[in-house]
């Protein structure tokens, strides 16, 4: 996958000087992509639990002795100059390492979701502004061939003006829990189904559709398997539980549309249905998978009148053509560094999706409708 902006930085001479920021899970995936790139050197990272990052670069097969590790961002931040860094923190602490890190000068790659808040949402898109810096949020599905259909399919105007939207998705039982309790735990995660899986389903509609903006929401959500010992392998794990397991909401967007929205880490079904676009000249469906993490399920398929006669058109499953959407993550993102951008996932389009999870999980805490108010940034 050689780019200009490779080609730009070979040239130079120069590489990338990158870190991570939290060693857990996901920054696997983050090191391996950054070590394919030629134009980069990772130099470190930090880590807020003692070990974990010299554990983690050892693993990666990285000699810790020779890297600079910290016990936080802000350590690392402090005493480091830095061209990029990876936030692979759990979701509590997105914004504060992301705002720091660009109130360094430092370019920042975010993981999903882009935080827990609309508030902490604002304060990230307006320390953007300020620093200057490149800022993507960690939304790999945007690289693949079938979501990029999607939104094709919707942009080319085949379906005519959309105004009704069904997405969403979820596991029967898949509440995240391999490394511990860091996805379970309000202190940390913040939001449970609703922002882990949730922001990816929103993400493939709202893109599709050019990003409108969020109106009104009427939000629920709940924790029923969450809280219940019995779907645990480790039972302790229910008293920990602060999060949501299950989200829905009926969401109001700027140009008419109507957005019918459910998520579930667990429940007693095999899925809560398809995305379904509904445009007034056709109308697409989208196989939901029982993994709701930005992919699709089976072929799509477009409904839609020629000439008078029902027509369904299917659209195959389409390849990335062996190309790795994790790749093709980070080196958007570092080839924006180098070009001076623009940002591959913008901020600015995210801030919708996090709105909107903001306003469920305030809807359903106050059990009526709300107004959706985004500052100017
Ligand atoms: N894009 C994807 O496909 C994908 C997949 C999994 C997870 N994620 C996202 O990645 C994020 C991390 O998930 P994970 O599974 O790796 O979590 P994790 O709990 O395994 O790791 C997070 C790590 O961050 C560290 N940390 C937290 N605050 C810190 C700080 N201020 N400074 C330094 N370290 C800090 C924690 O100590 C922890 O080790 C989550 O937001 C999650 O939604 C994305």
């Amino acid at each position: 996958m050689e780019t200009q902006a490779d080609e730009t930085a070979a040239k130079s001479g120069e590489k990338l000087k990158v870190a991570i920021i939290g060693c857990g899970w996901i920054a696997e995936a983050h090191v391996k992509s950054y070590l394919k790139c030629d134009d980069v050197e990772i130099i470190g990272g930090a880590d807020l639990i003692p070990g974990k990052a010299e554990a983690f670069f050892a693993e990666m097969g990285m000699d810790p002795s020779k890297l600079k590790l910290y016990p936080s961002h802000k350590e690392l931040l402090d005493n480091e100059e830095l061209d990029a860094v990876s936030v692979c923190t759990y979701n509590a602490t997105h914004a504060e390492c992301t705002i720091y890190a660009l109130e360094k000068g430092v370019n920042v790659l975010l993981e999903k979701p882009m935080c827990v808040t609309l508030d902490e949402a604002v304060d990230i898109c307006r320390a953007e502004k300020k620093s200057g810096k490149v800022l993507s949020i960690g939304f790999q599905p945007r690289f693949d061939a079938n979501m990029q259909m999607i939104k094709k399919i919707v942009q080319s105007g085949e379906l005519g003006d959309i105004y009704y939207i069904q997405t969403g998705g979820g596991r029967r039982r898949g509440i995240p829990t391999p490394y511990g309790t860091s996805f379970i735990e309000k202190e940390t995660a913040g939001l449970g189904a609703l922002g882990d899986i949730g922001c990816y389903s929103l993400d493939v509609v709202l893109n599709a559709v050019g990003n409108p903006k969020p109106l009104t929401v009427t939000g629920y959500k709940s924790d029923f398997f969450g809280k219940n010992p019995k779907y645990y392998k480790n039972p302790e794990y229910a008293d920990v539980f602060g999060v949501d397991d299950f989200a829905a909401a009926f969401v109001r967007l700027e140009g008419g549309i109507i957005l019918d929205f459910r998520i579930a880490w667990a429940m007693h079904m095999d899925t809560p249905g398809d995305t379904l676009i509904f445009g007034k000249e056709g109308g697409l469906r989208i196989p939901s998978t029982d993994c709701w993490n930005g992919s699709v399920g089976g072929a799509m398929k477009v409904y839609h009148d020629v000439a008078g006669e029902r027509v369904e058109t299917e659209i195959p499953v389409l390849s990335n053509q062996g190309k790795d959407l994790f790749d093709m993550k980070i080196r958007s993102f570092l080839d924006a560094i180098i070009t001076g951008g623009p940002s591959p996932i913008p901020a600015s389009e995210i801030i919708y999706n996090q709105a909107i999870i903001d306003g469920i999980a305030r809807s359903a805490e106050l059990g009526r409708e709300i107004e959706i108010e985004i500052p100017e940034i």
